[in-house]
This record gives C-alpha cells, sequence and structure tokens, in this order.
C-alpha cells in the first residue's frame, strides 16, 4: 500500500482565547523512551529535561554495533542521549520494532534522533534512508559531526507493532542516537490516516522557550523560535487553551513575540 506523506508546517502565533486550565491527561504508559547504543546490560535512566525513563534498544532489534560518540563532541551539558549511537554496517535495511500497549494508538509520533560526533573516528558524514514500515519516511543527511537532526512523523500504524527502519543507500553506515514513539489520540491530527501520514517539517514556538513533556503530555517538542535583535517576547503565566484539532498546550500558547521596533512587521 502506497502511503502519501503530507507536509507539515505548524508555527504558533500569538492569537488565543484563555479559557479554564484543564487537567493534563497522562498518556506516559505508552510512551517509548530508547536511547541507542547503550551497552546491552546497562540499566536505563532518567532523562534530566522530561524526566522520562530511557531504556538500551535491547528487545527492539538485533543487528547493529554500539559506540560511544568522540569524547571531544562530549560537553558537560550535552544530554546522555547523544553520548551513544547504534550504527548498522552490515546489511541494507536494519529495523527496529516497537510494540506498544495494546491499548495505545493506532496514531502515533515517531522522533528518531542523530548525532553523528565522529564516533567511527572516520569523519564520514552518512546520508542514509529512514522508512517507517514499507513506507519512505526521510532522507537524513547528516551535514556537520556536532549537530544534532531530529526527524518526526505522525501516523497510523494498524497491527499493534511499528517498524522504523535505517536503510544504506551506498552513502555512508546508518546510525541512530535515540528514538521515541508516543502515541496520539485518534482525534489529534486528522490529516493522518490510514492512508497517509504527516511529516514535521518544523514544530516552533515563538518564545524564547521549548517545550517538551510534561508541557506537552503527548511530548510533541516544540523548538524556540525567537530573535531577540528584532523581537521581544510577550509572556503570561495564565493558562492559554485554544480548543482546536492540535492540541496546543498551554505552555506554548504562553509566550509571543512582538517587534522590537513598532513600525516594522514579523
Ligand atoms: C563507552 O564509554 C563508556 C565509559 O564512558 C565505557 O564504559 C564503554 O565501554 C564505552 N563503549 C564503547 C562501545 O566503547
Ligand atoms: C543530569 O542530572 C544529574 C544529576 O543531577 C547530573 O549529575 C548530570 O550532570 C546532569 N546531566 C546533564 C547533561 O545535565
Ligand atoms: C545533503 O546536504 C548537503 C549540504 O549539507 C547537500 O549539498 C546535499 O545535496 C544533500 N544531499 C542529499 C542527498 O540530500
Ligand atoms: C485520508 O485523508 C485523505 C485526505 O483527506 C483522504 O483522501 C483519504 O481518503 C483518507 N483516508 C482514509 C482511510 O480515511
Ligand atoms: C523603525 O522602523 C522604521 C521603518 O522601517 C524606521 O524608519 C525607523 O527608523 C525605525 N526606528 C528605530 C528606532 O529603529
Amino acid at each position: 500500500m502506497a502511503t502519501r506523506w503530507l507536509l507539515l508546517l505548524l508555527s504558533i502565533a500569538e492569537s488565543s482565547v484563555v479559557l479554564q486550565v484543564h487537567g493534563q491527561i497522562d498518556k506516559l504508559a505508552g510512551f517509548i523512551s530508547i536511547d541507542c547504543g547503550l551497552p546491552e546490560n546497562a540499566a536505563g535512566y532518567v532523562d534530566n529535561t522530561t524526566k522520562l525513563r530511557l531504556t538500551g534498544d535491547a528487545g527492539f532489534i538485533d543487528a547493529g554495533t554500539n559506540h560511544n560518540i568522540s569524547a571531544e563532541y562530549i560537553t558537560p551539558r550535552l544530554a546522555r542521549g547523544w553520548h551513544t549511537v547504534r550504527s548498522f554496517p552490515v546489511g541494507e535495511r536494519n529495523c527496529y520494532t516497537l510494540r506498544p500497549l495494546v491499548l495505545a494508538g493506532p496514531k502515533y509520533l515517531v522522533r528518531a534522533m542523530f548525532k553523528y560526533g565522529n564516533y567511527d573516528g572516520l569523519d564520514m558524514l552518512p546520508i542514509f534512508d529512514l522508512h517507517l514500515g514499507v513506507n519512505y519516511w526521510k532522507t537524513v543527511n547528516i551535514s556537520d559531526a556536532s549537530s544534532p537532526v531530529m526527524e518526526e512523523v505522525i501516523a497510523v500504524v494498524p497491527g499493534g507493532s511499528v517498524q522504523v527502519c535505517l536503510v544504506n543507500t551506498g552513502s555512508g553506515t546508518p546510525f541512530i542516537s535515540s528514538l521515541s514513539l508516543r502515541p496520539l489520540t485518534k482525534a489529534l491530527y486528522p490529516q493522518a490516516n490510514a492512508t497517509q501520514g504527516l511529516v514535521v517539517v518544523k514544530r516552533s514556538s515563538f518564545g524564547s522557550k521549548g517545550i517538551r513533556y510534561p508541557d506537552d503530555p503527548y511530548d510533541r517538542t516544540w523548538l524556540p523560535w525567537f530573535d531577540p535583535t528584532q523581537w521581544s517576547e510577550i509572556l503570561t503565566t495564565k493558562s492559554v487553551i485554544k480548543v482546536e484539532s492540535f492540541e496546543v498546550p498551554s505552555a506554548v500558547m504562553q509566550s509571543a513575540i512582538k517587534p522590537l521596533n513598532s513600525s516594522t512587521s514579523i
């Protein structure tokens, strides 16, 4: 079955409606968070930012080899998830199989993250493909060793398991730093259905702060979009809930921007 991927551009401006505080739904039970490349016997750990528990690859994939990124790329503030990678020098296609709880899904957000960090000591930046099951998702183009690359897709995946595959296209060895699966409700992102998925191009919160779980109960990543040379930030501590099908978290709507010079536009 051929799946058509739509491109999704989401950016949230300041227009909003102030309503009652809603209780956050805890969707934690269906979360899968893998720190790829952790040693097989390593215990999981709790991520400092999200307080979510990460585990190693065991039980999700049989292929590949574990590596640490090179010491020169490890800074004191680098989150632990970036320290290790799993790479796939053998085989054209290597897949993780994620089996979420039966109660979760079948609509998911899948996020894969990559930081090369010269883990193989070869200083060769790879380009490879990501597939979700049999469907092409994205070409990962690592353009420098230290910049993180994040890919997200929102898709309906029937059948109780989700396969994320790294495909060698002859331009270097595929590798991965971390992989996450987050169940979404069926009503969220109605554009994602059994025949088409959404590839996230950019998801930003106007303001200086990035947002993830727990401020977004689905753990979507909202990157900060702010240029202090042109804009000032407007903040509120009031809960801001807009009723729409994207369930934009209040924390995202609590920040906005305006031009420093009131006679210029944003
Ligand atoms: C990665 O580094 C840790 C120490 O930080 C070490 O124990 C482990 O053996 C290293 N793993 C590999 C695959 O080199
Ligand atoms: C995460 O928190 C632990 C314990 O507070 C601390 O030792 C560690 O340095 C922190 N790591 C990062 C990357 O901030
Ligand atoms: C990968 O990115 C580089 C720039 O960093 C670009 O020149 C090249 O065309 C890209 N390749 C693919 C296959 O997207
Ligand atoms: C998915 O959405 C597209 C566009 O709205 C529509 O053409 C298609 O029929 C939908 N597929 C299903 C299975 O509902
Ligand atoms: C603000 O923008 C207007 C129009 O571009 C310009 O004429 C004016 O000099 C700017 N004011 C400041 C304080 O930069």
